[in-house]
């Protein structure tokens, strides 16, 4: 099966020019100017951006809070029919069981024949015993070179003090292990949130003043610093505030290997939503939290500099009608996260091409090719080059409409943009040369999805 996707204009993360792009066997077989081969399928791209499928490298299919379960793998088409062609998702180490068991069991239960893109895994640790530290080589080994720590979340099982954190570090540069943490001081929000509840403070807009940006940023700088004293690098998942980039932004300046991601929902919402009243709010309760205006722009800016490489969506599908609802009386039993996974690419362009934040080139940086580099499958991921997977998305930059919980295939009730001013679509999708979104229409299915292998320490090819 032969693909032609012709007179596109094609967008990579340092370039953009007019060319056509011949796909055969799921792989991009030439570029170039009116290639004029006969293909199976033409697709015509004239008045289109062409970009590399994106990658996700921040998404939870299987995150509980408090019992509440995300939707799983069955709603990864939600990111094909947003362009995002590989997913990353967290699986947390169960127990007694080792890490790289923990995400073959989750992976051969949830995800094979099941996900909808292309898929792999960052282990989290939350059962940090000295078998499990020495085990960390095997992720790099098993192909899930990135495994994370949730420096927050106090009392939960899946919570990692500093011991937990150094060790990782120590174990994990002798293997090319990235780790990634969730910075935040979690004693100093749980002191927080007891206060705030013993007022009688007990709506979702709380969660955001129980964890302000200070408890972000001094996690921060601790990981920062237990990152240096094992002389290993790091990054930092989720970032949102102004206090946090400056910490990395400093490392970074000192040439340490340290750099994170913010999530598209940091980028454009604000702390404004957790006041919507008829609990509402609960829709916007993730964490970190949402923050003031003023971190947007420096999120925005943070991504300019590089300091910030990637944008996630960090897609957490709670539904609000029960789930969020469990914290109808407490912010604290509210689940943890939103969704986001099918509005990564649009709000990106809406919010940041088109309102002159970012170019299309930064774009796709941050969509596609950089998170394919943080994780070791770039340039088969993240690319429009000969020899890269057919992960292509044909963007319409011209359709003008809303966000609507109505064209979301996430399976959650609602859209975290709801309303909100969407300029340009994804038109057409193909995953490695299969088209799974047609004329803006999800068109593939579950099980499209194949394992990833990825290699070890994508962060530091980057320096
Ligand atoms: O609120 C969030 N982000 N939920 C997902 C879990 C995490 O912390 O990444
Ligand atoms: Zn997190
Ligand atoms: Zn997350």
């Amino acid at each position: 099966m032969t693909t032609l996707i012709k007179n596109g204009t094609l967008v990579t993360a340092d370039a953009e020019y007019i060319a056509d792009i011949l796909v055969e066997d799921g792989k991009i077989q030439a570029i170039g100017q009116d290639l004029g081969a006969s293909a199976d399928q033409v697709i015509d791209a004239q008045g289109k951006y062409v970009l590399p499928g994106g990658v996700d490298q921040h998404v939870h299919f299987s995150f509980e809070f408090n019992g509440a379960k995300v939707r799983g793998f069955e709603s990864s088409k939600a990111a094909a029919a947003g362009g995002t062609t590989t997913v990353i998702e967290f699986v947390n180490q169960i127990r007694g069981k080792g890490l790289v068991d923990s995400v073959e069991d989750y992976r051969k239960a949830n995800a094979d024949g099941v996900a909808a893109v292309d898929y792999s895994f960052h282990a989290v640790m939350t059962d940090p015993r000295p078998e499990v530290i020495e085990e960390i080589p095997d992720l790099a080994k098993a192909g899930y070179p990135v495994m994370k720590l949730f420096m927050a979340y106090k009392g939960m099982f899946f919570h990692a003090d500093d011991d937990a954190i150094l060790k990782s570090l120590l174990k994990a540069k002798e293997a090319g292990v990235t780790v990634m943490v969730h910075a935040e001081n979690a004693d100093a929000i749980d002191v927080l949130q007891r206060q705030l509840i013993a007022e009688g403070k007990t709506e979702p807009y709380y969660h955001a003043v129980s964890r302000p940006p200070i408890v972000e940023a001094e996690a921060t700088r601790r990981a920062i610093y237990l990152a240096q004293l094992a002389d290993a690098p790091l990054y930092i998942a989720h970032v949102t505030c102004r206090e946090a980039v400056e910490e990395i932004a400093a490392a970074h300046s000192k040439g340490q290997p340290v750099l994170g991601e913010t999530c598209s929902h940091y980028l454009v919402l604000d702390e404004s939503n957790l006041a919507k009243p008829d609990f509402e709010g609960a829709k916007y309760v993730c964490s970190p939290a949402l923050r003031t205006p003023d971190h947007l722009e420096a999120l925005w800016q943070a991504i300019n500099q590089g300091w910030l490489n990637a944008v996630s969506s960090d897609h957490c599908g709670f539904d609000w009608k029960v789930q969020k609802h469990m914290g109808v009386d407490d912010f604290r039993n509210i689940p943890n996260g939103a969704p986001g996974l099918q509005n990564r690419l649009e709000v990106l362009w809406t919010y940041g091409v088109e309102k002159g934040k970012i170019s299309r080139q930064k774009l796709v940086d941050v969509f596609a090719a950089t998170p394919a580099k943080n994780n070791g499958l770039f340039p088969r991921k993240g690319s429009l080059t000969v020899g890269a997977d057919a992960d292509i998305v044909v963007f319409d930059p011209s359709w003008r409409g809303v966000f609507t919980v109505d064209d979301m295939l996430h399976d959650v009730d609602y859209c975290s943009y709801e309303g909100m001013e969407k300029i340009g679509r994804v038109e057409q999708v193909l995953l490695r040369g299969k088209q799974v979104v047609k004329d803006a229409v999800y068109v593939g299915e579950n099980g499209d999805g194949q394992l990833l292998q990825c290699e070890p320490y994508g962060l530091l090819y980057q320096q």
